[in-house]
């Protein structure tokens, strides 16, 4: 194995043209860790937000962006016992997945879910771990429940309408084209185009809904208040329409709503792993037994992770974008 590998860095923080190809050296494994030799790597939004400045890695964590990817174990480190080399393996990354090999903790690697290749396993850790600790950890969706995700068709979307359909619960999503709600549609959801009707009167003629998931913000958080139920849970992952804005929390006392949000990637490794084992025990199966599997959308070479950046951000992806490494 040579000591130097391909990657895309972020030369200064920009558009989707900051990133380039670039040399660097293999990563070393420490305890408890592993190296993977990565296959392909998955594209997310937070990876755009960090290419354009305003979501720095935390500490330790590599400056190459990607936070996903699927491969085989190249080498271990002290005390690792889970994995052997030669292990096919998709895992969450606290960076550096646009490259040939990244590190990352053994707990926070998984088996490839039978019968997916490897564009599709490396598809699945950032969503499902978000869905997951947001969803059901911290929100408390129960079967029956009704759950609202915005954004239905993003990466989080489909995951979160096909994990939720799975758990027994009845779920409703938003999006922006009559061709994002047909996909909803196919994944389970009941559907609104939102750029033709509004979310809020349609969730309430429905009983409201027990549990949202938000990425949108700005003046979706007022109309999320109203969408819920009592008791409902709101949980924000982000703020794309921006995490500000006049809000009357009266609602809150009266309807008993909570209003709460995680962000993955500055979490304990702790955490991280509690996550994976609860994946593993939960979501695995469904995914062996192809009852859920993540929606691709379209794959590039690693070199033209820029023009993945851009079509993540023209906003017509349907599913997840992936980089093929090799
Ligand atoms: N908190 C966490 O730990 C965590 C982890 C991963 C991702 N996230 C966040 O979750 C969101 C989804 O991530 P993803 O990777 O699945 O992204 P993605 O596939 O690019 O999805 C973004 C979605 O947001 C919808 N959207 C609604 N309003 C928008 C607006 N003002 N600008 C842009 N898009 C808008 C778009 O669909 P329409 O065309 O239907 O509007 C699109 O489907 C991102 O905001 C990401 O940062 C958070």
């Amino acid at each position: 194995m040579s000591d130097s590998m391909q990657a895309i860095e972020i030369a200064t923080p920009g558009g989707p043209e900051a990133l380039v190809p670039t040399t660097r050296p293999v990563p070393v494994p420490g305890p408890g860790h592993i190296l993977i030799a990565i296959d392909h790597a998955g594209v997310n939004r937070p990876d755009a937000l960090q290419r354009a400045g305003a979501y720095d890695p935390p500490p330790g964590a590599s400056d190459l962006p990607g936070l996903e990817a699927a491969g085989t174990v190249a080498a271990i480190g002290p005390g690792v016992s889970r994995w052997a080399v030669g292990d096919a393996v998709c895992a969450l990354l606290p960076g550096g997945g646009y490259a040939e090999y990244a590190v990352t903790p053994a707990d926070h690697a998984l088996p490839i879910p039978k019968g997916l290749s490897m564009a599709q396993a490396a598809a699945l850790c950032e969503t499902f771990f978000t869905v997951w600790t947001n969803v059901f950890d911290r929100a408390g969706l129960k079967a029956g429940e009704r759950f609202l995700v915005h954004g239905g068709t993003s990466g989080i979307g489909t995951t979160a309408i096909q994990l939720a359909r799975a758990r027994g619960a009845r779920v409703f999503a938003t999006a922006g084209s009559e061709e994002k709600v047909a996909t909803c549609r196919d994944l389970g959801a009941e559907a609104l185009n939102y750029r033709e009707a509004d979310f809020v009167p349609w969730m309430q003629g429905e009983g409201g809904a027990d549990v949202i998931l938000d990425m949108v913000g700005g003046d979706y958080l007022p109309r999320n208040l109203k969408a819920l139920a009592e008791d409902g849970r709101l949980v924000q992952i982000a703020f794309l329409q921006g995490p500000k804005v006049a809000v009357n929390f009266a609602p809150l006392m009266v309807r008993r709503l909570t209003i709460t949000g995680s962000t993955l990637r500055p979490q304990s490794d702790l955490a991280k792993a509690r996550i994976a084992a609860r994946l593993r025990a939960e979501v695995w199966p469904l995914l062996d037994a192809g009852t859920i599997a993540p929606v691709m959308d379209q794959t590039f070479p690693l070199a033209e992770a820029a023009a993945a950046h851009a079509r993540m951000e023209a906003g017509d992806h349907i599913g997840k974008i992936t980089l093929k490494v090799r």
